[in-house]
């Protein structure tokens, strides 16, 4: 059984099916209309969202299958303690696919290793947000025609941004693509993040920008802040304005997540540049392929998803953030990626 966890569960080959899918739903929705019917998504949202769940929901739909929906972890028996793995195997009992999103990092394999339908990480905590990336991915495609050969600005929470975190590691697969980090020091990227890739660091927006195929702007994550006065201090490093676009080039796609909070100004968005909107918007198809993919391959492997490699136990994460710190019947488990261990949930060091 497959689950989709991070963007690296994907080959490139099986990227650039699910933008060939996607391609072809967006030349002939009419061909999908019935792809799905007979079965249920399963939208649990232990954190807030609108474009994951709503495009998710959307996606399903438009396959002519049934959505089931967890909007609020209050309303829901995670608010009594129920467990991610508890609620993993709940579910499987009414949907045929999960989508979930869940503030801790990790809650995703979690929820698949117990769940016996497919699971899709739709964001856990700062640590993965595949389904973005394959929305960030069909934009590039769309807005530049290829995946290799660029030069790509990440803009603004390069520490706490879960969907920097997948970009990266579905783009640095590609050949001659350099990622131009702009942060301020204390959002810089996580070291490890920078290994064998082509990466520089400047806190200069202005001087980054005439050199970048592709802008991703991002929002400071204030929910992942520890400290409320450094997220005061940080909020507005970065604006992108109409003053400043003018240093970009002709053809520079600006992308972004969203939501956003004031880093891209409104006036932005009638720059013909701005590709943030198409991105919501192909968010959508590309989570249909993956539905589609996903419940294709079900119906011919049932067996339940294993987290592969050699998998060994004995050590504590210390990720404050990561599941195993609250559900505690979870053994602590690393693999070892030359001399570090790291946590097989969220891939802290240990
Ligand atoms: N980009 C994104 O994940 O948006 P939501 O938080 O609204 O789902």
């Amino acid at each position: 059984m497959r689950s989709i966890i991070d963007t690296l569960d994907l080959t490139v080959e099986e990227l650039q099916g699910l933008v060939d899918t996607a391609m072809d739903i967006i030349a002939n929705p009419s061909s999908y209309s019935d792809a799905c019917r007979g079965k249920k998504l399963a939208t649990l949202f232990f954190e807030p969202s609108t474009r994951t769940r709503m495009s998710f929901e959307a996606a399903m739909y438009e396959l002519g299958g049934n959505v089931i929906s967890m909007t609020d972890a209050a309303t829901s028996s995670a608010s009594k303690g129920e467990s991610v793995a508890d609620t993993a195997k709940i579910v499987s009992c009414y949907a045929d696919i999960i989508a979930m999103r869940h503030p801790r990092e990790g809650a995703a394999l979690v929820a698949a290793n117990n769940a016996s339908i497919p699971v899709i990480n739709a964001g856990d905590g700062g640590h993965c947000h595949p389904t973005q990336t394959l929305a960030d991915l069909l934009t590039i495609y769309r807005e530049k025609g290829r995946f290799d050969n660029l030069t790509i600005g990440l803009c603004g929470d390069l520490l706490y941004g879960r969907t920097v975190h997948s970009l990266i590691h579905a783009m640095s697969r590609y050949e001659n693509v350099k990622f131009i980090c702009i942060s301020p020091e204390e959002l810089k990227l996580p070291a490890y993040m920078e290994e064998g890739g082509d990466y520089e660091n400047t806190t200069s927006l202005e001087e980054a920008l005439p050199r970048l195929d592709i802008l991703y702007m991002t929002r400071l994550q204030e929910e992942r802040f520890a400290d409320p006065a450094q997220y005061e201090r940080l909020k507005n490093s970065y604006v992108l304005n109409p003053e400043n676009m003018k240093l970009a080039k002709e053809d520079c796609s600006v992308l972004h997540p969203l939501p956003r909070v004031n880093e891209i100004a409104v006036a932005v968005d009638e720059d013909p540049r701005a590709a943030y909107f198409r991105q919501a918007l192909n968010g959508k198809y590309m989570r249909m392929a993956l539905i589609l993919k996903l419940l294709g391959e079900a119906a011919k492997d049932k067996s339940k998803t294993v987290v592969t490699g050699e998998i060994e136990e004995g050590c504590t994460c210390n990720n404050p953030k990561c599941i195993t710190k609250v559900e505690q019947e979870l053994a602590c488990k690393f693999r070892r990626v030359g001399e570090k261990k790291l946590c097989i949930y969220c891939d802290a060091e240990m």
